[in-house]
């Protein structure tokens, strides 16, 4: 049958709609593919990460947040004693040298210091957070309280300067600073008169570094990589050797490794200690109620970062009694038998179970 004239009007109105439809499909594709002709694929993923801005993990469920707060207020961690309420000038000078000291080591005592050069050019402070004074920032809360005290790494008792001193030739890759020293004392002097308000004995609560649970893996050094890279590098760079400021003395962000970060003797060294910190202190800014980081990251992370070539301490007299090791010291000889490498990285489950019997 012939078509009808009203007929193949409709049938070219539709071929026209059609058309236009396949017009507009072209159209919408090429607008979505526009970016991706003018950009490199660089460019694009930098405009969902904008660079110079630091990745921000999204903010907390409502909920999880009260229920910290709350948790809070019942709980108050340790302050540090003021510093105004030293009346004597001469311990006040004193013990403001010795904040100075902890917060600036680099002015005084780094590479280019004007006191010493008898240090890597990092600060105290990088790893004891505002000048050893913050909840969970590894403080100084427990110190004046605690020492002299036994500890099994050197299997004797220490007093305050060997502890110190541990950290300048450990942590700082140093040289020990001598105990009779203005600048020993007054970071004694700082370091009693913060901890002043602790009872003899005891332990200040929210002092050192706060506990996390071992995963039931190794900890990941490839996974630790790409946490690395989204929420550490942007201050810490891609080499790990951190940014120093202008003046070329001291650090805007301190070096994770490589030849000016602490040295394969030092607390950070072991996964736990460098997990536990970064939980709860990294990225800075952040505190222990608030973390970031999942546990998984922290600890993949800080495998990664451990991984990482650094100084290298001969320290043979160490832990004399290797039963008192403590799990995750990476350098055998061990008590059991678990390989080296486990020690390391963990998992730590096992070793930790067969320790207990
Ligand atoms: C690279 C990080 C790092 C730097 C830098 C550093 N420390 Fe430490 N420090 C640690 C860690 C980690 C611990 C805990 C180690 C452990 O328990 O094995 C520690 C422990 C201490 C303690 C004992 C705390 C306690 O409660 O028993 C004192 C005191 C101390 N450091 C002083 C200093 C001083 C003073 C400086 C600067 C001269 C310094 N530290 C620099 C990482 C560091
Ligand atoms: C916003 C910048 C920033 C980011 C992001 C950041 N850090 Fe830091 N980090 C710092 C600064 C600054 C310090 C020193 C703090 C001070 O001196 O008060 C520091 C200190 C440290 C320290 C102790 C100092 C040392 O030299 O060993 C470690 C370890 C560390 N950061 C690890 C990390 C890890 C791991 C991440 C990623 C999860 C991270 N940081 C993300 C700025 C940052």
């Amino acid at each position: 049958m012939e078509p009808t004239d009203s007929n193949s009007k409709e049938q070219s109105l539709i071929r026209m709609i059609q058309r236009m439809l396949n017009l507009i499909i072209v159209l919408v594709v090429f607008i979505i593919l526009l970016p991706l002709v003018m950009y490199n694929a660089d460019s694009i993923v930098a405009w969902f990460k904008p660079a110079n801005k630091i990745a921000i993990t999204p903010p907390l469920p409502e909920s999880v947040l009260v229920k910290e707060k709350t948790n809070d207020a019942t709980i108050s961690y340790w302050q540090p004693t003021p510093l105004d309420a030293v009346t004597d000038p001469t311990l006040r000078e004193q013990v403001n040298y010795g904040k100075e000291l902890i917060a600036h080591t680099a002015k005084y005592l780094g590479p280019n210091g004007s006191v010493l050069q008898i240090t890597n050019g990092q600060n105290c402070q990088n790893c004891h957070l505002q000048a050893g004074t913050m909840a969970f920032g590894n403080n100084y809360g427990s110190v004046a309280s605690t020492y002299p005290k036994f500890r099994a790494r050197s299997g004797s008792s220490e007093n305050i300067y060997k502890r110190v001193n541990d950290c300048f030739e450990r942590s700082l890759n140093g040289k020990a600073l001598d105990a009779t020293s203005k600048e020993m004392q007054a970071i004694l002097a700082y370091i009693n008169h913060i901890g002043s308000n602790v009872t003899k004995g005891e332990r200040a609560l929210g002092s050192g570094l706060k506990d996390m649970a071992f995963l039931d893996r190794a900890a990941d050094p490839t996974k630790g990589k790409a946490v690395y890279i989204t929420k550490c590098q942007s201050c810490h760079q891609s080499n790990g050797e951190g940014v120093l400021q202008a003046d070329n003395i001291e650090y805007s962000f301190p070096p994770l490794w490589g030849k000016h970060s602490f040295n394969d003797g030092a607390g950070l060294y072991r996964i736990s200690n460098f997990a536990k910190y970064i939980k709860y202190n990294m990225p800075l800014g952040i505190t222990h109620e608030n973390p970031q980081l999942t546990d998984e990251e922290a600890w993949d992370v800080s495998a990664y970062v451990l991984a990482q070539s650094r100084p290298h301490m001969n320290v043979p007299n160490d832990w004399p009694d290797i039963s008192k090791k403590p799990i995750d010291h990476p350098f055998g000889p061990y008590a059991d038998t678990f390989p080296e490498k486990q020690h390391k990285y963990g998992p730590f489950k096992p070793i930790a179970s067969n320790a207990k019997k």
